[in-house]
């Protein structure tokens, strides 16, 4: 059967994150993507989960407390500060990341991931990404100012030179009210 979005995106990241990596939450959110992370890095691994809503930080370390995870650093901060919070040792990679851009469910959908810092964000980690790495980036853009970010970030990657990197995009065309997609970059 073909992978429903979520699980294909869990799928990339499962088949290409090795245990004891550094991986990258973009949007943690209430943490079920930081959660999943915490579980294929293993305990000699760490994931660096970020957002900018307390909301979903205070979710997300609920979420950790209660499973008992202790490899994670949660970062209440945009993503588009990454670099801040990266070893300064260059040869420092990181094995993976997601992105779920859009709002936090059942919250403000005026908070909302945006085109210039997401961009910063994607840049920043591919930079660092490990040879055969994957950056997965789960796109839904249904929401007011979701198109002009899905635009903003084809029109980014699309660019992206082929010899250095594989970019895929993954996504169902016959579901109705703009159904979430997928963009996944690898690096050769
Ligand atoms: C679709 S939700 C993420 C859902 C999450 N993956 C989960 O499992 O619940 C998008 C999140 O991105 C956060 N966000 C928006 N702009 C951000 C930024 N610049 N840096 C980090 N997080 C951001 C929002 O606060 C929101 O919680």
């Amino acid at each position: 059967m073909l992978k429903g979005i979520l699980q294909f995106s869990h799928h990339l990241l499962e088949e290409s994150v090795n245990v004891g990596e550094l991986v990258i939450d973009a949007t943690c959110g209430n943490g079920n993507d930081t959660i999943f992370l915490s579980e294929i890095v293993g305990k000699n691994g760490h994931v660096l989960a970020f957002d900018i809503q307390e909301k979903a930080i205070v979710s997300t370390r609920e979420t950790l407390i209660n499973n008992g995870i202790s490899n994670v650093s949660l970062i209440h901060d945009s993503h588009a500060n990454l670099e801040d919070y990266l070893s300064k040792e260059e040869n420092q990679t990181i094995g993976g990341a997601i992105f779920n851009l859009g709002y936090l469910p059942r919250s403000d959908k005026k908070i909302i991931t945006r085109p210039e810092s997401t961009i910063t964000a994607i840049d920043t980690i591919l930079n660092r990404l490990k040879q055969s790495g994957l950056m997965v980036l789960v796109v839904y853009h249904g929401h007011d100012g979701g198109k002009e970010e899905k635009e903003a970030i084809l029109k980014h990657v699309i660019r992206l030179d082929q010899k250095e990197y594989n970019v895929l995009q993954y996504g169902f065309i016959n579901q109705k009210n703009l159904p979430p997609f997928i963009i996944a970059i690898q690096k050769k």
